[in-house]
């Protein structure tokens, strides 16, 4: 099997007078994992059946491997298609299941249960080829249904949300099966979530996406060591979040008057004084004062700690917002009460133009 890479040209969509997709122009890479992130109703499925060709463009062009697939119906592109509900056959074999779509090709039925088998070895379910998909797991219908996506030789395949009805434990277990089944076929993969942790675990890169626009594309670590926008900054992650006015800034960092303060922090947005900024700071980034040398201190009060393991969160409130701060575990903030110094590094600090943030 081979991936061809997908080109969103200018493409826009719309559903009479509402655009649930903005004008996007994107290219996911041959063989590439790529994840489409956001909250609900942000417009991922619409773009997903935009390339599945379930849905036309109301402008623009959908491009897979350099072939424009305008007027191209489903049957007649590339692609095939992962939806959250599996729609196997609960009446038919494994294999049967597998090999539904061959049929149609004019294959022989030695061939299609050859072809069968040989899939449901490649997703790890030799053996239970006779089997009905109702003697089997949740995870391993879904190794079924992905079998049989495959079984027509897709380009790529697109998956809808496939984890999302699965159990916590089963969901995490998939993410890594996925991620061996697609690195395997060599298959691009355009897989949509609104969950953050699988779209970092499983991707090389990443669209985040916010009411109809793509906010940033990027590999997982600059999606989260370089968030684009405050949206990005708070819905991948946990971030805090400081807001205010500038009072100056250079090339290199701006400094921001808060409620809490003035705050140093890297001028990402090339910002000017007077502009409405926002300050994040991931929590692995702020620490205790504790004698260190931080060139961002704040006074917090402390109200809990939460035992993660080999790091605590430790909870602040400054001024009258919320502020998150981990810290490895070593038994030193066991006597934290009442009014606490802690702060951050320039260097570690993001200031970007104000902006909507993830509300959920
Ligand atoms: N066929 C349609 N007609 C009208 N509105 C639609 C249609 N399909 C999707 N929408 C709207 O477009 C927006 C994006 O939907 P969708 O792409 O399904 O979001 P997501 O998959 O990110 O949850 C939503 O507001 C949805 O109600
Ligand atoms: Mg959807």
């Amino acid at each position: 099997m081979h991936g061809k890479n997908v080109e969103l040209d200018k493409v826009v969509m719309r559903f009479g007078g509402f655009t649930a997709v903005q004008q996007t122009s994107l290219e996911i890479r041959a063989g590439e994992f790529f994840s489409i992130l956001g909250p609900s109703g942000c417009g991922k499925t619409t773009i997903l059946r935009m390339v599945s060709g379930f849905i036309e463009p109301s402008e623009g062009r959908v491009r897979i491997g350099g072939d424009d697939m305008g007027g191209r119906g489903p049957a007649r592109r590339p692609t095939a298609l992962i939806f959250q509900n599996l729609a196997l056959f609960p009446l038919m074999s494994n294999w049967e299941n597998v090999a539904f779509g061959l049929e149609a090709r004019g294959l022989d039925k030695r061939t299609r249960r050859e072809r069968a088998y040989e899939l449901l070895a490649l997703v790890g379910l030799e053996g239970k080829e006779a089997q009905r998909p109702g003697a089997l797991s949740g995870g391993q219908r879904q190794r079924v249904a992905i079998a049989r996506a495959l079984a027509v030789e897709p380009a790529v395949l697109l998956l809808d949300e496939p984890l999302s009805a699965l159990d916590l434990k089963l969901r995490q277990y998939m993410r890594a099966e996925l991620k061996a089944i697609q690195r395997k076929t060599g298959v691009t993969f355009i897989f949509i979530t609104h969950d953050q942790g699988e779209a970092l675990t499983m991707s090389d890169r990443i669209a985040v996406m916010r009411a109809g626009v793509v906010e940033q594309v990027g590999t997982t670590d600059e999606i989260y060591d370089r968030p684009a926008t405050p949206f990005v900054a708070t819905f991948v992650g946990e971030n805090n979040v400081l807001s205010g006015t500038v009072a100056e800034a250079d090339a290199a960092y701006a400094r921001i008057e808060t409620p809490l303060g003035p705050v140093r922090a890297r001028n990402q947005d090339a910002l000017a004084a007077g502009q409405r900024a926002m300050v994040f700071v991931r929590p692995e980034r702020a620490s205790l004062v504790n004698g260190h040398d931080l060139d961002n201190r704040l006074t917090g009060r402390f109200e809990r700690r939460d035992l993660e393991g080999s790091y605590v969160n430790l909870f602040f409130t400054v001024g009258d917002q919320p502020f998150i701060v981990h810290e490895p575990n070593l038994d030193r903030q066991a006597a934290l009460e009442g009014e606490v110094r802690l702060g951050f590094q320039a260097d570690d600090a993001v200031a970007m133009r104000a902006g909507a943030l993830d509300d959920a």
